[in-house]
This record gives C-alpha cells, structure tokens and sequence, in this order.
C-alpha cells in the first residue's frame, strides 16, 4: 500500500513505499514516522482538518483563492496568507505566522529535522489564524550565496511583419541567460531591466512593436544550488509545494515602494539578521542588487564581545535599551543585566552599548554607500534610501542613515495589500509580504487567473485523495 499525504496539488510528493512502511510491532514508529518520515504529525493533521474545513467553505470562496509567501530568514520564518480576487492583483492577507528560524545559520540549512519542524511551525500559525489549509508557497531564499550579475541577449524578431511577440521576448530572455554562470550556481531570477528594438532604447515591454531586432538587458539573481536545494527539500518535507522561488533580496521592495519611487531612482535596505540586501529601481525598474554579510546579527555578536555578555542577553539588552545615538546618552546610565538574564549580573554602560551599535550600523551604510558609488548613484536618488528589516526598528538608524549616505531616509511599512492583521504593520514583514505580493502578480499576469487549489473538479479529487490516504 502507498501512503500519500493529502496533498492536492502536488503529484510528485515524497511517499512512503510498501517496504518502507513500519511493522505493526514496531513500536518505535510514532504515528507522524508513519504517514511520512519526514512530516510532522501535527501538520499532517492540520491540513486534514483545514482541507475538510475548506472543501465546505468552497461555494462562499469561489470567487478568490489562497495564496501565500514563506519568506525563511537567518533569524525568523515568517508565513504569509492571503485571498487574491479574480477581479483584482491586490492579496487580502487572511493570516500570518512567525516563528525562529531553527535549522538554519544565515539563511542556510544547518540540520534538517529543525528546519522542517521550524518551517511547519510557521505554517501551521498562519494556517490556525487564516483558517484555511496552504498547500503551496511562493518561496523566498536569501543569504550571502545570492549574487547578481548583469546581462544582455539580443535576438532576430521571428514574426511575420517583424511583429515582436512574447516568444520573442522569452526568447531573447534565454539568450540573456548564456552567460557563464558557474555550474553550482542556478538562476533564480532574470529582470528584463529595459528593451531595445532596432535603434530604440529604452523600451519598457516591446510585444506589439514592429522591429527586425530585439535586444534586452537583464538582470540575473543566482543562488548556490545545494543551498537551494536544501530549502527546496525542506518545505517540500514540510507538506507545501512551492509555486516558485523568488530571492528575498527582490521581495522587499514590491511591499514597500510606490511606482512613483520606483521612476524617480530610490534604494530599499533591508537590514535582517543575516545580512542586508538593498535593491536600486530607477525608471521603474531594477537596476542593482547585492546581498552584504553584515545584519542586525554582527550588532548582537559586537555587544556580547563588547560587554562580555552571553548572546541571549546581548540580544535582548540590545532590543530593549539599544540606539544608534550614543550622544543622546548620559555616561552615567548602566543597565543592570541580572535583570534580563539569569547568567550575567554584571552592569553595563549604555552609553557604550550604544557605541558599538552605532558602529556596526554605521558600517553597514557605508558598505551600502559603496554598492551605490559602484553603479554611480551615491547620493544621487531622488527617491532616497527605504528601510525594511527588523533591525530598522533601532532608535537612531534614520539619522545614521541620512547622515551616512547622505539621502533622504524613510521606514518602509508593507503596503499595496488589503486585510486588517495588526502584526504586519512592521517592517520586519516587508520581504513576506513582498513575496506574496510577488506572486499575486504572476498568478494574474503571466497565467492568466485560475483557481489552481480550488476547482470544483480537484475539491472532489482531494477529497477522494485524502479518504483513500486514510485507508490500507
Ligand atoms: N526593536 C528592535 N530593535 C533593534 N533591532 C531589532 C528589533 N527587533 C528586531 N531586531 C533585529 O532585527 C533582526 C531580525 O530582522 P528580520 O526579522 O528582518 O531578519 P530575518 O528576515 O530573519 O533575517 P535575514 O533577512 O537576514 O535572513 C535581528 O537581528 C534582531 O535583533
Ligand atoms: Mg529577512
């Protein structure tokens, strides 16, 4: 007998064959070993509870359809929900989930079972608070083996009547891509940046136009593939397809920036844990992107060395009572750690906490200034500088910033989503809601819209589906 997790839209999922299947003796085998080895029990029932739950909701949302975003980070793996209309690309985000990112250092997996257990944990919030099932995710990866390269492909139009069609454009996209890229690196994304068709340049989307010869220039995202493919294995152990995979580093900015910043020339950092990506748009659209090693963890990692304090408590007394304006603070002020921590006693200067925090954020900028100074923008975007990430939230990072790199600096909150869920008015989710985001565009652009989970046809063959898994 084969056992297959209820599972709706994903045909290939890992099963578990008839000699892999525990004996009736063994009692070793809890009962999630044995719907799949890797599944989490718990998930497994709550997407049969959830997918029940569904299957009667149907009738009243068959106008809308789930889609959601996991976005793993270095310190937190936060799980998006969100119903997308038909009438509209706008998600309505219906639930979120958070929760730390265990199993993973900088983005990459470091122990499997963890990871999974850390990922399905997240689901499972977003799930209990959407209350619908997710059965699929827009992916996003990020860390410091995502690089960019920029890139340009050039084809004859084909048509005839030397009409360009979208053909010519993927075709003239795959020419972009034959670019030397290392054979442990896959392409993760490919950004048409602008068009030319003949002599004209700067061609937004060429189909419908008349010319002999398309060209592009691209910008291409690469990742490490046994990275990828780590978190692949992991989500898919999870019990969630993925519709796609979308580098964090891109994500960010589709939650926080309006088409009007996007013109004018501006620059999105978001500072995490791991590191800060910062993308740059001008004419409305991607001109640079890079990922720096340098996040709000190397900030905690300072303090603990600094203050000869345990990790935990640098953490948290730099959470609590950290800033970025040591001059705002009188030499006097200590904080007394037997307070936060039950390791460390000792009293610290806040004053010179708040030192070594201004010195690794000032870092930061500066490695920012020098992205910007490479493609020749320090300084010079009208748009200015937007601030995403968690480690934004730190008193005194908006004066640092301007003074640093000498733009107009502002906080991105996540927008251009409907729903009400309080705990996303934070910077800290612009990258998950920037996924879904992401992904509500594909659906609607590129595919046109389809309710791919909740056919009336597939609702009964997930139903047939999830009974037979549950009998021998
Ligand atoms: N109120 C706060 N003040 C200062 N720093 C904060 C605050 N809240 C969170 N942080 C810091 O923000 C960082 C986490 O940010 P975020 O959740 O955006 O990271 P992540 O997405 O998990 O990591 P990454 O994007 O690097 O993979 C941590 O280093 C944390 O210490
Ligand atoms: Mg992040």
């Amino acid at each position: 007998m084969i056992i297959r997790r209820f599972h709706p839209t994903n045909h290939d999922h890992p099963t578990i064959s008839s000699d892999e299947q525990p004996s009736s003796d063994d009692f070793s085998h809890t009962f999630s070993q044995w719907i799949s080895p890797k599944i989490p029990c718990n998930r497994y029932i709550f997407t049969i509870y959830f997918s029940g739950k569904a299957f009667f909701k149907h009738f009243k949302v068959a106008k809308s359809r789930i889609i959601a975003s996991l976005d793993i980070g270095s310190s937190k793996i936060r799980t998006v929900v969100g119903t997308l209309e038909e009438k509209t690309q706008t998600p309505n985000i219906i639930g979120v989930g958070v929760t730390p990112s265990g199993g993973l250092r900088k983005g990459s997996v470091i122990d499997v079972e963890e990871t999974i257990n850390s990922i399905s944990t997240s689901l499972e919030d977003a799930e209990r608070m959407a209350g619908e099932p997710i059965n699929h995710v827009f992916l996003g990866i990020g860390g410091s083996h995502i690089e960019s390269i920029n890139s340009k492909g050039v084809i004859a139009v084909s048509h005839a009547g030397n009409e360009i069609s979208e053909d010519d454009v993927d075709r003239v996209l795959e020419a972009a891509q034959a670019v030397s890229i290392p054979g442990n690196r896959r392409i993760l994304r490919i950004i048409p940046k602008s068009f030319t068709v003949d002599e004209q340049k700067g061609v937004k989307y060429p189909v419908g136009m008349t010319g002999i010869r398309l060209e592009v220039e691209a910008h291409i995202v690469t990742g490490l593939v046994p990275a990828i493919k780590n978190i692949e294995k992991c989500v898919l152990q999870a019990g969630v397809d993925i519709d796609d995979i979308i580098p964090t580093s891109l994500a960010a900015s589709e939650a926080v920036l309006s088409k009007r910043q996007k013109e004018l020339g501006v620059v999105v950092l978001d500072i995490g844990s791991g590191g800060t990506s910062l993308s740059v748009f001008e004419e409305g659209t991607t001109l640079h992107t890079a990922v720096m090693p340098v996040g709000g963890e190397s900030v905690t990692n300072d303090i603990a060395i600094g203050l000869r304090t345990s990790i935990d408590t640098a953490e948290k007394i730099k959470i609590e009572y950290g800033s970025c304006i040591p001059e705002d603070i009188n030499d006097r002020e200590t904080i007394d750690l037997s307070l936060v921590s039950k390791i460390d006693s000792h009293k610290v200067s806040k004053k010179h906490m708040a030192e070594i925090i201004q010195a690794r954020y000032h870092e930061i900028f500066i490695l920012a200034k020098d992205e910007l100074a490479k493609i020749h923008r320090d300084g010079m975007l009208p748009g200015g500088v937007i601030l995403t990430g968690g480690a934004v939230k730190m008193p005194g990072t908006i004066d640092l910033a301007r003074e640093t790199l000498n733009l107009p600096v502002q906080i991105g909150f996540p927008q251009n989503f409907d729903g009400v869920v309080d705990k996303i008015d934070d910077p800290a989710y612009a990258t998950a809601i920037g996924l879904l985001i992401w992904g509500s565009r594909l659906e609607t652009r590129s595919y046109g819209f389809h309710f791919k989970g909740f056919g009336l046809k597939k609702m009964f063959g997930q139903v047939k589906d999830w009974a037979k898994s549950l009998f021998p």
